[in-house]
């Protein structure tokens, strides 16, 4: 602008040359911002270029779309992993590089990372943080390590151990509600969608452990939960300015997540309150005492009581944090799991007659018909079923990372600063130089002596490192109790409706899962 339009504007010849000096140094700062992001966006695409990068729709949309949460998705990361077996590069629209590690041996060093250096990447699990909060899953950094000290001896088999009579208690309100289902038909044909078998077992199972039985409205919690879980989804999978907070509480589905916050929020309050209040009524050695002799100490209790080296307990909204995170973290995972394990064992009789030869084995002469803790080590053939079956269809497909310094792969490639990586735990699982004939269900290459023959992080469907699946146990544990019952007292057989995966939260089955089970005994009493 010259300086005659600034005078025509009013402005005193001083005071234009000022705004002229202002408006130059504006210019020259975005400019040079502009020119120093270039460089850098030049310099990152240069060092990426060790990254073999598979053909893209156009320089604007990158590979977006290639791998859609679709059967053809999953079927286009299988291809991708077989033409690319150690890595790839993919460009999310013109300038977000997300780098895609698919073999055990790249993941190491991300995987070991500290979570200081490789935090979870925000794209996804921000959504989650008006819900869990500041919770394992969300944060980061010494809270995260401080809470990780913390939790885990709340998933101690000390304390896991009283849960398995739990799971044995409701897997048979499950199969009863199934002879009954069942009637005279004889077969039951049915979806596993994750939200029956949530409901009916997971769900109730989890919220006892975790939260005590005496709390109000439990099934408006599981609602909310399950609304939660809907809604991040949906969001998710949406357009992207929807991802920006204030928008997103202006439509109705953002209501609703608030409501449902609330609701879930208000309900973990409620019970926090309450144990708070025992506990000081009764003094530490007496609560400790009751908790032990009818063993049921139980999650919450155990955060209650947790002190850190310096003798500081977890506030109320920290426990909060951490109840809502396991009860998001374990709650379709396992059910995703349970449901894929029994699709598999319906199109492969024969291993499930051998899984129900060994449950019968264990259980015979023995009433009720119940699992016990030491039993789950004498069940070795269904552990290998289930480990397969989470090998074809991992709950949780993939799982990434932002880098907050240069990462060196082993092959000597550099994941520079500042970029996304993907642990595709889906295209790990499925990668023919790991796994020969990779799409075949086939539990015997989990036989003791093949395992020792594969890199430990061939097979990663809790993650592992630092950061690994704190819940593991308790959900192999789950799996083997309902999956050993289910298939002592029913046949599980294949429906005509072949499945298509869908990679959501967890791993599904479009329109649910469909099986058909068939009762061999009368069922529990
Ligand atoms: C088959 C069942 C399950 C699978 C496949 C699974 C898988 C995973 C994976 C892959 C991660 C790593 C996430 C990441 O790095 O972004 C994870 C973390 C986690 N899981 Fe699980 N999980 C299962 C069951 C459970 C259960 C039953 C619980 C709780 C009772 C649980 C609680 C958690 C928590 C709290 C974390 C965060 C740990 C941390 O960052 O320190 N999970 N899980």
């Amino acid at each position: 602008m010259s300086l005659l339009n600034l005078l025509w504007l009013g402005l005193w010849p001083g005071a234009a040359s000022l705004w002229l000096i202002l408006l130059v140094a504006g210019a020259s700062w975005l400019l040079a911002r502009f020119l120093a992001w270039t460089y850098t966006f030049y310099d990152n695409c240069r060092r990426l270029q060790c990254f073999p990068q598979p053909p893209m729709r156009n320089w604007f949309l990158g590979h977006l779309d290639l791998v859609p949460p679709t059967e053809e998705g999953l079927m286009e990361q299988t291809h991708l992993v077989a033409t690319y077996p150690q890595s790839f590069k993919t460009w999310l629209g013109p300038i977000c590089p997300v780098i895609t590690l698919c073999h055990p041996d790249i993941i190491r060093p991300v995987l070991n990372a500290s979570a200081a250096i490789l935090p979870k990447d925000i794209k996804f699990y921000s959504l989650l943080k008006p819900w869990l909060g500041d919770g394992l899953l969300l944060s980061g950094g010494d809270k995260w390590s401080r809470h990780r000290h913390l939790l885990t001896p709340a998933f101690h088999f000390q304390v896991l151990k009283p849960y398995v009579k739990m799971f044995n208690e409701t897997v048979n309100f499950m199969h009863g509600s199934w002879q009954t289902l069942v009637g005279a038909q004889k077969v039951l044909t049915s979806s596993l969608s994750h939200r029956s078998l949530v409901s009916l077992d997971r769900m109730g199972k989890l919220l006892h452990c975790f939260l005590p039985s005496s709390c109000r409205k439990p099934s408006e919690y599981l609602a909310g939960i399950l609304e939660l879980s809907a809604l991040v989804l949906k969001r998710y999978n949406r357009l992207f300015f929807l991802r920006l907070d204030f928008l997103y509480h202006l439509t109705p589905d953002g209501r609703r997540f608030h409501r449902a916050c609330r609701l879930v929020h208000d309900f973990t309050d409620a019970v926090i309150k309450k144990r708070r209040h025992t506990l000081s009524d009764q003094g530490i050695g007496e609560f400790l005492n009751a908790k032990t002799k009818a063993k049921t100490l139980d999650f919450i209790d155990v955060l209650l009581l947790s002190k850190d080296e310096n003798g500081k307990q977890l506030s109320d909204e920290d426990i909060r944090a951490e109840a809502d995170t396991v009860m998001f973290g374990g709650h379709d995972t396992t059910a995703s799991g349970l449901c894929w394990a029994l699709y598999n064992l319906a199109r492969h009789p024969e291993y499930q007659e051998r899984c129900r030869q060994e449950v019968r084995e264990l259980l015979k002469d023995r009433q009720p018909e119940e699992i016990e803790w030491d039993d789950l080590a004498q069940l070795p053939f269904l552990t290998m079923c289930i480990k397969e079956s989470l090998r074809l269809h991992p709950p949780a497909t993939s799982i990434s990372r932002t880098c907050t310094q240069d990462v060196v792969l082993p092959d000597g490639c550099v994941i520079p600063k500042g970029n996304t990586c993907v642990i595709n735990i889906f295209a790990i699982h499925h990668n023919p130089s790991v796994w020969p004939d990779p799409e075949v269900y086939n539990p015997y290459r989990f036989d003791p002596e093949n395992i020792q023959k594969r890199s430990p992080l061939a097979f990663i469907p809790f993650s592992a490192g630092p950061r690994n699946c704190i819940g593991q146990t308790f959900a192999m544990t789950e799996m083997k109790v309902v999956l050993a019952l289910t298939l002592l007292r029913f046949r599980v057989l294949p429906d005509q409706r072949e499945p298509r995966r869908k990679p959501e939260v967890v791993l599904r089955a479009e329109g649910g899962l469909w099986l058909r089970v068939e009762p061999l005994v009368e069922g529990p009493k």
